[in-house]
This record gives structure tokens, C-alpha cells and sequence, in this order.
């Protein structure tokens, strides 16, 4: 059904540019000159020391290059850090809403996601009391994310200090998913391992996003010294390296201009503005997302199950986002929409949805007739 044509796709969580040509230009010079073996484990050494400068200039983050490991994508990396400190029945507490494939890892080490809140009414900053309640025995780390998946919130310096205070008080590791930090648009990206967090910290990144790299799978993970040989041996137990090909695309990307970051984050930001501006008319916002390219949506009424109002929505109005519960509880009553999306296309897509919402206000959805299409 997504396939659908006149379907506007407002659910898709990655960027609508092509790769920047020198980066991919970096790549076929690196296949054509018959690199394409494995590297080691960790990633090549030049782009590690390229992550290490990047990472202490731009992040304030100090770390050795042998506590750099590349990864597939950040999901790799994210992985591997919950893999290396997560044992059966361990916690890890999660923000709500969050991107879901936190606990999908979490589960998959046989650990349990415990969610604390994102505040909706303070544009999605964590609620720091019900973040240290959540803390129990069976804590071992806090997985924070800024700017956010699915709510494009910037973490304020001051929240992340007392989450830095909270983890060191119980001694617990910080997992810091950091792979929209280049796209931000207000406020300022801030990574906990800069604030004296850095022996308990797991930064992880990514060129997915920043660099429009999504299908290159190429990220890292700077991480704590002791850990770092145990990733190294998870890499090879699991995936030997990360692609050779995209690690030079990485390099060339770290290497060359910026500007076409600044121009990706440029569309992005003027995509906020126009969806922000439209939904607040409508009701249906009362936030602005400092970064990233998504915004939750507020539906009216009481939507009891999104993933029904998101297929209705399809279904009569031609607009697909993604249902605001996949990211949790704080979802309810929400769907998410990415700014990944052409203006025109976004500007239909969101003139349908609001649409749609002014129609069907607290209605029971399932109940409603379902159109032929
Ligand atoms: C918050 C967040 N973290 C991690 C990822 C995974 O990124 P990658 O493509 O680098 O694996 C995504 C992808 O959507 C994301 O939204």
C-alpha cells in the first residue's frame, strides 16, 4: 500500500538528498584502486584518528584513538555498547517517546528497557525526577539521544549535567546516541562525554544522517578504555569490519567541505519552520524541534491506537507517518512526520493531515468506514 501512487510519505526517516558527489567519488577511486579487503576490526586507522580530532574539536569529547571503533551504522554501534555492558536481567533505561531499536537491542541481550519520560509540555526535555526514580538495582546505563528520534529535541546542557551527576551517583554507563549532532537548528548539541563523563560514556555517531549516508551503513562508537577491546572482539565475532568502501566514503566526508551539511541542515530548518508554522495554526503543535528532521504531532481528541489513525490516514487522505506509539508510551496520541520530505510534498502532505484531523476529531477510528482505496 505504501507503493501507492499520489501517496505522500511523511514516514520516512532519512534524507531525501543523494550522497554529496565527492564522498561517493571517494569511494569508487577506493574500489577502483582495489581496496576492498577487510580492514581491521575497528575501522581504518586514519578514519578512527579522524574521528579522534573530530571528536575532541567538535564535541569537546577527549578519547584515544584505540577507544574508537567503527560500526554499521549507528545501529552497529549501538549494539555493540549495550552488547558490552548489558547482562540478563540488567535495566536500561530508555527515553520515552525514543527510538524503538533501544530496547529491540536491549531485548536482544536479554536486558529490559525500563522507559522515563520526555516531557511534552517542556518541548520533550527528560523528566529528571522520574529519570533518578526510574533508577534501580538492576540499572547498569541510561541511554539519552539529542537531538531526538522521533521529537528533533536538543538535550540542554543542564539536564545532561544532572544526568551525568545521576549516573555517576550509581555508577552506572551512559549510552549517548548522537547521529543527528551535526543537524541542529537552535541551542547548541552538547555530548555528555565533554561534561567529565567520559569513563562511564558511549558516544555514538553516525554519517547516515548528517552526510545523507543512510544506506552506506557507516558509524562509530567512542567508548569507554576498558570496554574498547571488548568491542573489537564483538566486531569480529559478529561482523569483522565495517564496509571498506564506505570507511574511505567516511574519511572523504570528514575531510572535505562542509557546506554540504550546512545546506542539508539549511533545507531541514525551513522545512521546521513551514510544518511548525502550519500544525500551530492547526492546533496540532506546540513545540518546536531544535534539530533533527521529525516532529510528533499532536492529534486532536482522544486517538486511543495511532497505528489505526496512521492506516486510516493513509488509507483516506493518501498520507503515511509513522504511528506514535512504535516510540513508546509518550507517543500516545501522536504521530510522527520527518522533514525528509520535498516542501511541496510537505506542504500537501501536512495540508491532507490537518485536513483529515479537522474531520475526525475524537472520533472512535476503527469504527469508522473504511474508504475502497
Ligand atoms: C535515533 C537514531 N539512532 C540511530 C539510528 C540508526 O542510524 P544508522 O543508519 O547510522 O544505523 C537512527 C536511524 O533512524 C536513529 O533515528
Amino acid at each position: 500500500m505504501a507503493q501507492r501512487p499520489g501517496v505522500v510519505h511523511l514516514e520516512i526517516g532519512q534524507p531525501d538528498f543523494p550522497t554529496p558527489a565527492h564522498i561517493a567519488a571517494a569511494a569508487a577511486r577506493a574500489a577502483e584502486a582495489g581496496k576492498t579487503g577487510y580492514t581491521p576490526n575497528a575501522g581504518l586507522p586514519e578514519l578512527r584518528e579522524a574521528l579522534r580530532v573530530m571528536l575532541r574539536e567538535e564535541n569537546g569529547v577527549a578519547v584515544t584513538t584505540e577507544q574508537i571503533i567503527v560500526t554499521i551504522g549507528a545501529m552497529g554501534a549501538l549494539y555493540a555498547s549495550q552488547q558490552s555492558v548489558l547482562e540478563p536481567g540488567d535495566q536500561l533505561l530508555v527515553p520515552d517517546p525514543g527510538y524503538p531499536n533501544y530496547r529491540m537491542a536491549a531485548e536482544l541481550c536479554g536486558a529490559e528497557a525500563v522507559p522515563y519520560p520526555l516531557v511534552a509540555a517542556d518541548g520533550y526535555q527528560p523528566d529528571l525526577d522520574a529519570l533518578a526514580a526510574a533508577v534501580s538495582p538492576r540499572t547498569k546505563a541510561i541511554m539519552v539521544a539529542s537531538p531526538s528520534n522521533p521529537t528533533g529535541t536538543v538535550l540542554r546542557r543542564d539536564r545532561l549535567e544532572r544526568i551525568v551527576e545521576l549516573a555517576e551517583r550509581h555508577d552506572l554507563y551512559l549510552i549517548s546516541d548522537e547521529c543527528y549532532e551535526k543537524i541542529v537548528f537552535d541551542g547548541r548539541h552538547v555530548s555528555p562525554a565533554g561534561l567529565g563523563a567520559g569513563d562511564r560514556c558511549f558516544t555514538v555517531g553516525s554519517f547516515s544522517k548528517s552526510y545523507a549516508m543512510t544506506g552506506w551503513r557507516i558509524g562509530y562508537v567512542a567508548c569507554p578504555k576498558p570496554i574498547a577491546p571488548l568491542l573489537v572482539k564483538l566486531q569480529e565475532a559478529t561482523v569483522a569490519c565495517a564496509p571498506v568502501l564506505s570507511q574511505h566514503a567516511a574519511l572523504a566526508a570528514l575531510a572535505g567541505p562542509q557546506d554540504c551539511v550546512a545546506g542539508m541542515v539549511g533545507a531541514y530548518r525551513e522545512r521546521r519552520d513551514l510544518a511548525c508554522d502550519l500544525l500551530e495554526r492547526a492546533g496540532l503543535c506546540r513545540y518546536r524541534p531544535e534539530g533533527a528532521f521529525y516532529l510528533l504531532v499532536d492529534l486532536p481528541g482522544r486517538v486511543e491506537d495511532t497505528y489505526a489513525y496512521a492506516r486510516r490516514l493513509l488509507r483516506q487522505a493518501d498520507v503515511a507517518v509513522a504511528p506514535g506509539e512504535t516510540f513508546g508510551a509518550g507517543g500516545q496520541g501522536r504521530v510522527r512526520i520527518s522533514l525528509a520530505t520535498a516542501p511541496d510534498q510537505l506542504r500537501e502532505g501536512l495540508r491532507r493531515l490537518i485536513a483529515f484531523a479537522a474531520v475526525r476529531p475524537a472520533a472512535p477510528i476503527e469504527a469508522q468506514p473504511t474508504s475502497s482505496a
